[in-house]
């Protein structure tokens, strides 16, 4: 009796004893007999990112004050949930920098650089970003952009063991946080919209041996099998494929969420658009095209297909499925339902049978042009005839900027409500004229039209844009309604944390983190943050006290449309805060004054210059820089006469590169960045009158 107490009590302790993260299957198994630790991306495997923890919460949360913070040293976007283990806080900066915190103060343990080749922020749409990493047994594991997957020590962040898992020489990238399940380590990978054919595997936490792999859409059916746990799937894959959609990679790539249920030993995987994106041109005929925008439930010893559901079929819109899964155990119907809970890019909340696979639910939370309702008999999209893709451009919502995208959403089991960030974005869409499709490899490659019809997009571009929305949905994913929201003045804000204290966490795009009441949305505190935190909040208790910790920076999708508002928008450097209850003292330094900015200069190319700067624009550049060139991670509308007489270096040689916008000689001329330059003018004109030119 005494010692197995006693062993109870050393296990609750945090086993300190075992060295620094000490995460096992035990220890994540009980995560909840362990409150104050945040041992995985989502807190727990079942990713609802609910803290137990109720030291602050709604009685209290106005005296949160900002306990310490630390620089990241980047304007770009931050979008990783730090880890909190036995007093140490892991975090995950750009280009993968990873860094331990002794979480009471700040200070520094290590730093961890896996010098990540700056080209690689090319091939991550939304920045060089990390969404996270992962805890096992003493180590910390880094899913490097450039497809590496590095074990490193915990206490000293030395190296053990780095193995590359994807070929690289095709446009890959990793900016989701690795799992690690009972011992394995889950990755996946990004690049559909480059083109790439999408692939889960499974590493061996302690030696990097690969364990399994499962390819998420079929390949080349003449070379034949590829010898992985996914091919015994495969051929039913294909059969719902046309064409030679291989030559495009076809696409599908996980490339952010994974949910794990130990009790079934199943791994959930979330998928993505196609590759490209146009299924005129990946599939041509037609087709379901499996497993694109689907999940897929696979045995987690052996990779194994389980089941799948595909949310997309015939998917053409770069709507990807890849958003967070949330495992929970409902009440449905008088009986308790283990489920999946996700909110895709396509704006439907799908409530799906965990076990099996079946489609128990789904409504959608937005307005939405894509799908009438869900079929519940078939489990498939009852697709709106308006909403194929066709030449003639057409407004749409919910489009690839997304309804909901990686943006953590957590499930709270006491108030049984699901709380994310929601947006509403329209935009024009249309694919590109058979003739004018080429595949250039290492472009973004999704055969939509930029350009075309201009006076019909201009038109309902603006229509599209007067009706922009965002909002943190609190969600009933029982009654399948909405619960209640709390309006933003344009999308853009960032995950959100629920507690057992009654309480949401989010960074809003008001530059703020705010604190609302979890069952009714009400504001408890609010603070300046100088910038978005579109990560992740997550929260910890250390030594007696409950902390609120979150990486705030700007980037990553959406980051179109905010100049739609009266104020032009500007953020702060990237930083890490933690926050506690009764902090005094810590405060951020003021924000540099805005440089006035002289007019554009005047536009002196001819219109068929600026016709083809739009179309290069809209094919290279609109998913860093935004459609139209509005917002985006730099608005390019507004630029510096230092900046614009760099163009052409910044452009093609690459001369920020560090900053996260690399080079672009090999797939584009002095006179291509020429005429893209001009079209850029040729914006900042239109818009002036819009806008104030400050940056
Ligand atoms: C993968 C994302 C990405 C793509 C694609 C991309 N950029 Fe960038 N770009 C960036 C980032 C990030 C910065 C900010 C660098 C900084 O902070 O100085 C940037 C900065 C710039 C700047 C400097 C702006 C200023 O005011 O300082 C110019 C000019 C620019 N990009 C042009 C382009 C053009 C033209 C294209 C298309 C050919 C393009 N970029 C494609 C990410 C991208």
């Amino acid at each position: 009796m005494i010692a197995a107490g006693l062993a109870s009590a050393l296990m609750l302790t945090g086993c300190a004893d075992k060295g620094p993260a000490a995460v096992d299957s035990q220890r994540m198994r009980n995560a909840d007999a362990e409150p104050g630790q945040w041992m995985s991306y989502s807190r727990t495997w079942d990713e609802q990112r609910f803290s137990p923890l109720t030291q602050i919460n709604d009685g209290n949360a106005h005296e949160l004050g900002l306990a310490w913070y630390a620089d990241l040293n980047t304007y770009r976007g931050v979008q990783a949930t730090p880890l909190f283990i036995d007093g140490v806080l892991y975090n995950v900066s750009v280009f993968n920098v990873v860094t331990a915190y002794d979480a009471r103060d700040g200070k520094v343990l290590w730093t961890y650089d896996p010098k990540v080749a700056s080209e690689w922020a090319r091939l991550a749409c939304c920045g060089p970003s990390s969404r996270g990493i992962a805890a096992w047994k003493g180590k910390i594991y880094i899913g490097a952009l450039d497809g590496r997957l590095i074990a490193v020590d915990a206490k000293t962040g030395e190296e053990v063991w780095s193995v590359q898992t994807f070929d690289r020489k095709y446009p890959y990238s990793i900016t989701g946080a690795p799992r690690v399940y009972d011992g394995k380590v889950v990755i996946g990978n990004g690049g559909a919209d480059y083109g790439v054919r999408g692939f889960v595997s499974a590493y061996d936490a302690e030696t990097g041996e690969k364990v399994w792999r499962f390819y998420t859409v079929p390949g080349d059916p003449s070379k034949g099998p590829d010898g992985e746990a996914s091919d015994s799937v495969m051929p039913m894959a294909a059969e719902t494929w046309n064409g030679e959609w291989w030559k495009y990679g076809g696409g599908g790539t996980a490339w952010d969420s994974f949910a794990y249920d130990p009790e079934l030993n199943l791994v959930y995987i979330g998928t993505g658009n196609g590759s490209p994106t146009v299924q005129h041109f990946r599939s041509p005929g037609g087709g379901d095209n499996l497993f694109l925008c689907s999940i897929i439930a696979v045995d987690a010893d052996t990779g194994e297909y389980a089941w799948h559901y595909q949310m997309v079929p015939e998917e053409q819109w770069d709507f990807t499925c890849t958003q967070p899964i949330v495992l929970a155990d409902l009440e449905i119907e008088g009986r308790t339902r283990q489920v999946l809970m996700q909110a895709p890019k396509n704006g439907f909340f799908y409530v799906i049978d965990r076990k099996t696979g079946e489609l128990i639910s789904a409504e959608t939370y937005v307005p939405n042009l894509w799908a009438s309702h869900i079929d519940l008999e078939t489990g498939r999209p009852v697709v709106n005839p308006d909403a194929y893709l066709t030449e003639k451009p057409f407004l749409m919502t919910p489009t690839w900027l997304a309804a909901h995208s990686w943006h953590p959403m957590a499930y709270s089991p006491l108030t049984g409500l699901v709380y994310f960030p929601a947006q509403e974005q329209w935009l024009v869409m249309a694919r590109v004229k058979d003739e004018d499709f080429k595949f250039v490899p290492h472009r973004s490659n999704s055969g939509f039209a930029f350009t075309g019809h201009d006076e019909l997009r201009r038109e309902l571009q603006e229509i599209g844009n007067s009706r922009e929305k965002g909002y943190l949905l609190a969600w009933d994913p029982v009654k399948q309604q909405e619960a209640f929201r709390v309006d933003y003045p344009y999308p853009g804000s960032g995950g959100v944390l629920a507690t057992a204290g009654n309480i949401l966490v989010q960074g809003t795009i008001n530059k703020t983190l705010a604190v609302y009441r979890a069952d009714d949305g009400q504001k408890l505190w609010e603070m300046d943050t100088q910038t978005v935190a579109i990560a992740g909040p997550m929260t910890f208790e250390h030594e007696g006290e409950q902390y609120i910790a979150a990486n705030f920076g700007w980037g990553g999708s959406p980051v179109h449309g905010l100049t739609a508002g009266p104020e032009p928008v500007r953020f702060g450097p990237g930083r890490l805060m933690v926050f506690k209850l009764g902090a005094k003292g810590v405060s951020l330094p003021p924000m540099p004054p805005p440089s006035a900015l002289p007019p554009p200069p005047p536009l002196r190319a001819g219109e068929d210059v600026v016709r083809k700067g739009q179309k290069l624009y809209g094919e290279t550049c609109s998913r860093c820089h935004g459609e139209e060139a509005r917002g985006g991670l730099k608005d390019l509308r507004f630029m510096t006469p230092e900046t614009r007489a760099q163009f052409k270096e910044i452009v093609l040689d690459g001369i920020r590169k560090e900053q996260g916008m690399a080079g672009f000689a090999d797939i584009l001329t002095e006179e291509d960045a020429e005429a893209i330059h001009a079209y850029l003018i040729a914006r900042a004109h239109e818009d002036w009158q819009d806008a104030t030119f400050t940056q």
